[in-house]
């Protein structure tokens, strides 16, 4: 009997994280389930290993920590697993202006969205081109398209980053079956909006038509993902806006994510 492949997902307790497991383990992966609570990772681990007969490991790991990446591998190497495929997903934003954040909050999400995400494709995905198949999904967001907005500052930048690094593995492994694949998604309903603070102006400010369930996003990525599409950008409203952000002359795109940084009372 054929092995079953072995899905590494970050940020798995909630969110797109979740739902990327939730899409995985119905097409038979195994899963690796990793973020820092250990409970609800403990949950869905049951749960999918009830549902879909699948094998899913959890392993906590706080990713803002120095060296987290090494750390993380190492103890997945420790529990003797292969990781074939990997979902760069755990991620959060701070709101509250270049200035007023806390430069240890900056780190933190420096290293959780950019530098883990670069550290464990460096660690796992020699394996995968050895072996001849593997899958790197990343999760972005369409701030990483769109212009910079004041507030959350490095957000954007960030998450540009990961669209730019994705698409340059993706290049770099045609023809090795690891297909690499990042998705952007717009608002999406998840805890992230919770975690931030603003839940309750990003729910006055934009129309419920605007957002995008989690299942979806994780469906359409990892479906791209099969395909060795390099991009991915659920929902047809947010496919145009990334085509629309790019027409815009420079200092009209500034002005109109200004507005929406204005709207949100993010600066
Ligand atoms: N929701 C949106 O509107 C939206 C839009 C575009 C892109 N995204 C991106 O989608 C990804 C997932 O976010 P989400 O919307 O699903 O948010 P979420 O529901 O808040 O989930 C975030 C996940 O990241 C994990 N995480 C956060 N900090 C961590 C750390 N230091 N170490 C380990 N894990 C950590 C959390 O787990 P623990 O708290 O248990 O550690 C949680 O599992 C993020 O990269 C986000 O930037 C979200």
């Amino acid at each position: 009997m054929q092995k079953r492949k072995t899905i590494a997902i970050t940020g798995a307790s909630a969110g797109i994280g979740a739902a990327m497991a939730r899409v995985c383990a119905a097409r038979g992966y195994d899963l690796i389930l990793i973020a820092r609570r250990e409970a609800p990772l403990a949950a869905l681990a049951a749960e999918l290993e009830a549902a879909h007969g699948i094998r899913a490991h959890v392993v906590t790991a706080d990713l803002a920590e120095p060296d987290a990446a090494r750390t993380l591998a190492a103890a997945v190497a420790e529990r003797g697993l292969q990781v074939d495929g990997l979902v760069n997903n755990a991620g959060f934003s701070k709101t509250t202006g270049f200035l007023e954040t806390d430069p240890e909050a900056q780190q933190a999400m420096i290293r959780v969205m950019l530098t883990v995400p670069v550290e464990l494709s460096r660690l796992w995905l020699p394996g995968m081109k050895a072996r001849g198949w593997g899958r790197v999904v990343n999760v972005a967001s369409m701030a990483g398209f769109l212009q910079a907005t004041g507030g959350d500052t490095l957000y954007g930048p960030i998450k540009s980053f990961l669209i730019k690094f994705s698409q340059g593995l993706w290049v770099e492994n045609q023809g090795t079956g690891v297909n690499v694949s990042v998705v952007c998604p717009g608002y999406t309903y998840t805890e992230f909006h919770d975690v931030n603070g603003s839940r309750e102006a990003v729910s006055a400010a934009y129309p419920k038509w605007m957002w995008l369930d989690a299942e979806r996003v994780a469906r359409e990525a990892w479906e791209a993902a099969e395909a060795n599409r390099p991009r991915c950008i659920p929902g047809k409203r947010y496919q145009i806006l990334s085509v629309v952000s790019k027409l815009l002359p420079d200092q009209m795109g500034l002005k109109t994510a200004a507005s929406h940084a204005r709207k949100l009372k993010r600066i």
